[in-house]
């Protein structure tokens, strides 16, 4: 059968995301901040979470609302320490609350690494704990408040930051690797406990890019090496993430499902 010339798909809308409701964690900075950014260009009323810098967060949610045309703000923002399980509800609460509107896309993309980039052997309970509170521990609770509330019936997205060094198992990074491996595991099976929900769940894994995450702690040497290994010469930006992110959240990226979509420009694999 022909395919329909007339029909726009919903790929083509300058605004797929159209008063979609999105919560994207870590939005003050970095990654997480990029993914605010461009699904609120995409149309989605964002929730920018934080967890220290307000003004930073502030900003990001101001930006946002200078382009928009209505009355009502189309971002606001709300501290949440996202290892904690009541804090969590309350940003959903509060996403709720801000938008009149059932949540249908979730984006955990807070994180920490660890800036001394220790041996296995050389990694204490502590750093140990901070590493899995918010990586692993906080990303169960995102991904668990969103498949009891995110909208059902089409268009519902979680979608987790994990990392392309658990492909690479690089050293210096077990903690690290292992806390978003274990993102990577839990999303996948989320993917298929969602079965008759219309909701997807994926992770994306970026490689190197350049945020203040990524050059704590490296020196010169680390950080060169990052560009040599990459086919493409270059440092990640988070403007090569976020159109991913994008894509993943829209109705056009429906039918990717429980993945784990590295971004990387070939390297960090
Ligand atoms: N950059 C890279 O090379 C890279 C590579 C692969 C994967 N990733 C992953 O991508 C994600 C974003 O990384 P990034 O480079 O953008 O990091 P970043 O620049 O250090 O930003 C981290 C963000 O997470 C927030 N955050 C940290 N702990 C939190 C907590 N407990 N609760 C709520 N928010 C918290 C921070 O909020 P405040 O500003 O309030 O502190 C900030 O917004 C992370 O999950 C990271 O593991 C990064």
């Amino acid at each position: 059968m022909a395919e329909s010339t007339t029909t726009a798909h919903p790929a083509q809308s300058p605004h797929p995301l159209q008063d979609r409701v999105a919560i994207v964690t870590g939005a003050s900075r970095g990654i997480g901040r990029a993914i605010a950014l461009h699904l609120a260009s995409l149309g989605a009323k964002v929730l920018i979470n934080y967890t220290s810098n307000r003004a930073l967060a502030d900003e990001v949610a101001a930006h946002i609302n200078s382009t928009s045309t209505g009355s009502t703000p189309r971002a606001v923002t709300f501290r949440a320490n996202i290892s904690d399980a009541a804090q969590v509800k309350s940003l959903f609460d509060a996403a709720e609350a801000a938008f009149n509107s059932p949540i249908q896309i979730l984006v955990n993309s807070a994180g920490v690494l660890d800036s001394k980039y220790p041996t296995l052997a050389d990694t204490t309970d502590e750093d140990f704990d901070t590493t899995f509170n918010v990586n692993c521990r906080g990303a169960f609770f995102c991904c668990r408040e969103a498949a009891n509330r995110i909208k059902r019936g089409g268009g519902g997205r979680i979608i987790c930051m994990t990392t392309s060094v658990v492909g690479s198992l690089k050293p210096g990074y077990s903690a690290y690797t292992a806390s978003k491996a274990a993102v990577e595991a839990m999303v996948k099976t989320l993917a298929k406990e969602l079965k008759g929900t219309g909701i997807t769940a994926n992770s994306v894994a970026p490689g190197a890019v350049a945020t203040e995450m990524f050059f704590a702690g490296k020196t010169e040497e680390m950080v060169n090496r990052a560009v040599e290994e990459c086919p493409l010469g270059r440092l990640g930006e988070t403007e090569d993430v976020a159109p991913v992110v994008g894509f993943l959240a829209s109705d056009a990226g429906q039918w990717v499902n429980g993945q784990v979509i590295r971004v990387n420009g070939g390297g960090y694999v």
